[in-house]
């Protein structure tokens, strides 16, 4: 029998604590739906103290779809590499981070991703989420239907690509087989969550590189424009972590950022991410 479920609301928008659950045990069919119900209602749940290895950590995120080898991310072995090892310390220093929605180069980007922390600084290496649902939800009714008839390229060329901050040296043979695996994505600059049909923006400054059918100077300012308005407090919350605690978010409604403050303190994170599907436009915007 499992604990009884909690659920602790971190903002009235976004994020909420979730007790009563352990990740070392296989998830029964109630705690998947009270989890899955959580993740759709707040973007982006939270658990504390789940000392799990990264098999049971593949086990729990694979209940919720088929897990995915990130392209260009160093992987944590041969034996798990799904699991993508995110971790700084005094030789390596975090990247000054910015907000974003993780692989939207692909045709169909990830559902979500499932971050365990392995090993914390003392204090500071926090992350943020915001919810694009909120950021949607507080343009005026004219500019939603504007951007509700756009459509926005996305590419990993300047995060993953030569001249990308994430760069890590592969063989050119490997980014050639991956350019043509990930040739530049076409997304809805806002799309309709498949589960609970709500709106939210789906552009990002990581990877959108610009809005189809537009001059460059007009899709620039939309897009400067849009990833202003997605960093408002008011769609965020912020999570401060300790070791073993675990953020699982909707990829297809949050953007995050994680704080790069920990310098030369060692962070070190295993994230797991679950393959997703084609984002869509409501129904009366698609395009011709
Ligand atoms: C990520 O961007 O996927 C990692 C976030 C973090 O390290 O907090």
């Amino acid at each position: 029998m499992s604990n009884a479920i909690t659920i602790d609301r971190l903002t009235p928008t976004i994020g909420a604590e979730i007790s009563g659950v352990d990740m070392s045990k296989p998830l029964g069919n109630e705690t998947f739906a009270a989890v899955h119900d959580a993740l759709m209602a707040h973007g982006v749940i939270f658990f504390r103290d789940q000392d799990i290895t990264p098999a049971q950590h593949k086990d729990f995120a694979s209940k919720f779809g088929h897990l995915q080898v990130h392209p260009f991310a160093p992987n944590h072995s041969e034996e798990h590499p799904e699991i993508i090892v995110i971790e700084h310390g005094p030789k390596r220093k975090p990247d000054l981070n910015n907000w974003h929605t993780d692989v939207t180069f692909m045709q169909e980007p990830p559902l979500g991703s499932v971050l365990h922390a392995k090993m914390m600084p003392e204090t500071g290496g926090d992350t943020m989420w915001a919810s694009m649902y909120a950021a949607y939800e507080a343009l005026s009714d004219r500019m939603q239907r504007m951007l509700g008839e756009l459509t926005a390229v996305h590419d990993y060329e300047h995060v993953f690509g030569k001249s990308g901050r994430l760069y890590r040296n592969q063989a050119d043979g490997k980014m050639q087989s991956e350019r043509e695996k990930h040739p530049p994505a076409e997304h809805p600059v806002i799309r309709t969550h498949p589960v609970t049909g709500r709106q939210g923006i789906f552009v990002n400054s990581s990877f959108t590189t610009h809005i189809k059918d537009m001059k460059q100077k007009e899709s620039d300012a939309l897009l400067a424009f849009l990833h202003e308005h997605v960093k408002q407090a008011e769609f965020q919350c912020r999570f401060r972590w300790q070791k073993n605690s675990v953020a699982f978010w909707d990829n297809r409604c949050t953007q995050h950022y994680a704080i790069a403050d920990y310098f030369p303190e060692h962070r070190q994170m295993h994230r797991v991410t679950i393959d997703g599907d084609r984002p869509q436009y409501r129904s009366e915007h698609r395009p011709n």
